[in-house]
């Protein structure tokens, strides 16, 4: 059997950003005729059981895309040996996921917008706290970052 690639994308809340990379990953992987298993968590637990925040559900509605069905939770030490790939939405993600990383994690722990060509060592900026434009610059950026992750899981690098 050929290894299925794994992704976890990382933010504070797993409510906002997180619920739309992992929404994004997943168009863009079917899209590309690539199998992969995404999934997505927080660093913090505030917001663990609860769907994305109705901001997200709209920009992904916008995109034809249905997340209700998400629920945040919260990253574990588990998830460092169970994906390959842990991409965080942010520099403070990064460092937090640096942190409680297991010393026998064999996961590439990365930031997201290292992915764009251009936005290299940029954060996602957190849009909770302001207004629905921010979720549409959130959306472009995990978007564009999916499609060329999608195509680097595709040509199997
Ligand atoms: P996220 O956004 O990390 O993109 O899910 C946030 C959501 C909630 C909070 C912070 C960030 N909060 O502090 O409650």
């Amino acid at each position: 059997m050929p290894h299925v690639p794994s992704v976890l994308f990382v933010c504070l809340g797993n409510i906002c950003r997180s619920p739309l990379a992992e929404a994004a990953l997943r168009h863009e992987a079917e899209r590309a005729g690539v199998e992969v298993i995404v999934d997505s968590a927080g660093t913090g637990s505030w917001h663990v059981g609860k769907g994305p925040d109705p901001r997200s559900c709209a920009e992904a509605a916008r995109h034809g895309i249905d997340i209700r069905s998400y629920r945040a939770r919260q990253v574990k030490t588990q998830d460092f040996n169970r994906f390959d790939h842990v991409i965080a939405l942010d520099a403070s993600n990064l460092a937090d996921l640096r942190r409680i990383a297991p010393s026998d994690s064999e996961a590439r722990l990365s930031l997201l917008l290292d992915l764009v060509p251009g936005l290299e060592g940029q954060d996602v900026a957190d849009p909770y706290y302001g207004g629905p434009e921010g979720f549409e610059t959130t959306w472009e950026q995990v978007t564009e970052a999916a499609r060329n992750l999608a195509m680097q899981l595709k040509t199997g690098r």
